[in-house]
């Protein structure tokens, strides 16, 4: 019997450190809320490549940001993304997607935008009890007074074989020297960029995942969560 979670948990790390998806589940078995904040940048991205618009020109990426709806599910069990209330969930997760969203997410003032916005989707997410979420700048700027920050790492090789192997599963073709220095290009501009780089927060539990399984991450995680007091007992079954 696990309990449901108090509070929020902030998850962040570069990609392929199996992140999401232990979010994800994270969140369901505590029966918890769970915000993918990468979405929101990727939908971001979306609507710019659609729209025309150039990826590195701060001005009009934050005016279409400002125009368009976006939406995330906070629910794990029905994970997904709507740009104008069409379901992207595919869309944004696509190499095109990819090449252009480390350039949008270094805009300033469009993370001062989306921060804001994660904040209020955290607060309600968390108003009957906690939620999970997952970014690269959650224990630093989003959420700094989480009660549990963990930072996943991976080294490149294994991230770039689970971005790969994800790429397959959904019927993306997937070369691996590609993926690899798609993955490290994008690590590098995520960390090296102005506004909020991706680095793990001073009092951030880091674990690294290379020889992990999901499995091994989200037990390590349930303790964690437990030892720091954010479960409550006696809680059957996940109630969302
Ligand atoms: O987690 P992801 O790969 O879906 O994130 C997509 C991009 O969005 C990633 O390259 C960095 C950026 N991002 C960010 O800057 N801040 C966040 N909180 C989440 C993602």
């Amino acid at each position: 019997m696990t309990g449901a979670l108090r509070g929020v948990v902030a998850l962040d790390g570069p990609s392929g450190t199996g992140k999401t998806t232990v979010a994800r589940k994270l969140a369901a078995a505590l029966g918890a809320g769970y915000l993918d904040t990468g979405a929101m940048y990727r939908v971001v991205t979306l609507a710019v490549l659609d729209a025309g618009v150039d990826p590195h020109d701060a001005d009009a990426v934050v005016a279409l940001a400002r125009s368009v709806r976006l939406d995330v599910s906070t629910d794990p069990a029905a994970p997904g993304a709507r740009l104008e209330g069409t379901d992207v969930g595919e869309a944004i997760r696509t190499p095109r997607v990819d090449a252009a969203v480390s350039a949008v997410s270094a805009v300033p003032e469009l993370r001062d935008l989306l921060v804001q916005r994660q904040r209020a989707l955290i607060a309600e997410a968390a108003r009957d009890g906690g939620v999970v979420v997952d970014g690269r700048d959650i224990g630093t700027v989003v959420a700094p007074d989480a009660p549990l920050k963990v930072f996943l790492t991976a080294s490149p090789e294994v991230r770039a074989a689970r971005r790969g192997a994800q790429d397959t599963a959904a019927g993306r073709e997937a070369d691996q020297a590609t993926v690899l220095a798609s993955v490290e290009r994008r690590d590098r501009l995520d960390s090296s960029r102005a506004a909020s780089p991706l680095r793990p927060a001073d009092d951030a539990v880091e674990f690294d995942t290379s020889e992990l399984s999901i499995d091994q991450v989200l037990a390590a995680l349930t303790e964690l969560a437990g030892t720091r007091g954010l479960l409550d007992e006696g809680v059957a079954e996940p109630c969302r």
